[in-house]
């Protein structure tokens, strides 16, 4: 088989899933982080015969593309804020809205001292926006916080790899409390409810980890309501906060969150209000 009849096959087996624009971009994908070739080798060099290594590889590849798997999760590798992340099936894989969050809280803060910050991220997954801050703020100390040791074990190993110190601790967010006076705490809790299940890709729902996307329909706020009673009791203390949020459920967060200080709601890209920031009253 060579590059050409490769590319025919792996168009004509995906696009009963993807539309054209994204099998382009998931073949570049495919080939250079996948199979780790010239992302354009079919251009290059059309005729040329894949050895039986990568004939094998490239099989099992899009049979598992084929099953909806994340493409992120054959190479296990992600991008996030212009930084490489290792993933695997325990962590999210990071998402582009997330990225607008640490833009956010990185153009609120960018005239502070990165001495002088103290960052809290609940819920910290692949580690990506500690990390991501981290990269902005050299010199913060960032905690991350998970209940999940894998995912944990996956956040280390991106901060070593970007040659970051960044203290990440197990813990279920509900009962995590810290003396520490923190600047920003930040988290993207899991906030899909169980009846948008039905809406969501079989990529996502039967490959990425449920305790990372889903929160009881009966209790939608339930790690925002969480974070709001530490702050409420003192045992987390902080003077501002960044969520990211479920846009159905604003106005009972908007409720939730505004007895703490002054809010503002930000919106991601596609417009919709995915972000509050809140200015910690003293
Ligand atoms: C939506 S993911 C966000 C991951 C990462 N921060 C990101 O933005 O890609 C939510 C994370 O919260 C973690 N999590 C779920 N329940 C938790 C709990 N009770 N305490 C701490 N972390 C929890 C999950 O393991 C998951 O890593």
């Amino acid at each position: 088989m060579d590059w050409m009849t490769a590319k025919g096959l792996f168009f004509e087996k995906m696009s009963s899933i993807y539309d054209q624009n994204e099998l382009r971009s998931l073949y570049k994908f495919f080939l250079q982080d996948y199979m780790d070739v010239n992302p354009y080798i079919h251009v290059y060099t059309p005729k040329k015969e894949l050895n039986a290594l990568q004939i094998k590889k490239f099989h099992e590849g899009l049979s598992s593309l084929n099953r909806c798997t994340p493409i992120q999760y054959l190479t296990e590798q992600a991008f996030f804020y212009d930084l490489s992340f290792k993933v695997n099936s325990s962590v999210l894989i990071p998402r582009s809205e997330t990225e607008e969050l640490v833009r956010l809280i990185y153009s609120k803060n960018q005239n502070r001292k990165s001495a002088e910050l103290q960052i809290l991220d609940l819920g910290t997954g692949s580690g990506c926006i500690a990390i991501a801050l981290k990269s902005k703020f050299q010199n913060a100390f960032i905690v991350g916080v998970d209940i999940s040791q894998k995912a944990l074990d996956i956040a280390n190993y991106n901060a070593v790899s970007h040659g970051y110190s960044i203290d990440f601790e197990q813990c279920d967010m509900c009962n995590f409390n810290s003396a520490q006076k923190f600047d920003i705490i930040v988290s993207n809790p899991p906030y899909v409810l169980e009846l948008e299940k039905n809406l969501m890709h079989s990529n996502v729902l039967d490959f990425e980890p449920e305790t990372a996307l889903f929160v009881p329909d009966a209790d939608p706020l339930k790690y925002y309501k969480a974070i709001v009673q530490s702050i409420n009791f003192g045992n987390l203390k902080t003077r501002s906060l960044f969520l990211e949020i479920n846009p159905k459920c604003l106005d009972q967060l908007i409720d939730l969150v505004k007895p703490l200080g002054d809010i503002e709601i930000h919106q991601d890209l596609n417009d919709k209000k995915r972000f509050i920031e809140v200015n910690i009253r003293e």
